[in-house]
């Protein structure tokens, strides 16, 4: 059996929502101590929701196909929905990462959660 579906290999050889936003409404920027890899998110929000999404991954290919896979699940929703997203919920939508890969989709979920947070945070008075 191939150690990648054919979706991981599809979003990481063509990747979604690749780039920056600039003036973002949130940046979250995670990173896996043990590999070194980093991921970046931005996003842009109207109404609580998020109308624009894009990433910049530093890192192997299975978080390059997880960030793509993710902001697309984002994209167009709600807040509390992107704030509900799980890696577990990204591995499903890749087909699967081996084990070893996981964590690789945790950077996509925690990347998320911190642009939302971030973007909380800047809204404080
Ligand atoms: Fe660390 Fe993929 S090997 S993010």
């Amino acid at each position: 059996m191939a150690l990648y579906s054919e979706k991981v290999m599809e979003h990481f050889k063509h990747p979604r929502n690749v780039g920056v936003i600039e003036n973002a409404d949130g940046i979250g920027e995670v990173g896996n101590g043990k590999c070194g890899d980093i991921m970046k998110i931005y996003l842009k929000i109207e109404d609580e929701r998020i109308s624009d999404v894009k990433f910049e991954t530093f890192g192997c290919g299975s978080a390059i196909a997880s960030s793509s896979m993710a902001t697309e699940m984002i994209k167009g929703k709600p807040l509390s929905e992107a704030l509900l997203l799980t890696n577990k919920a990204v591995t499903e939508a890749l087909d699967g990462l081996p084990a070893h890969k996981l964590h690789c989709s945790v950077l996509a979920e925690e990347a998320i959660k911190a642009a939302v947070n971030d973007y909380y945070d800047k809204k404080q008075p």
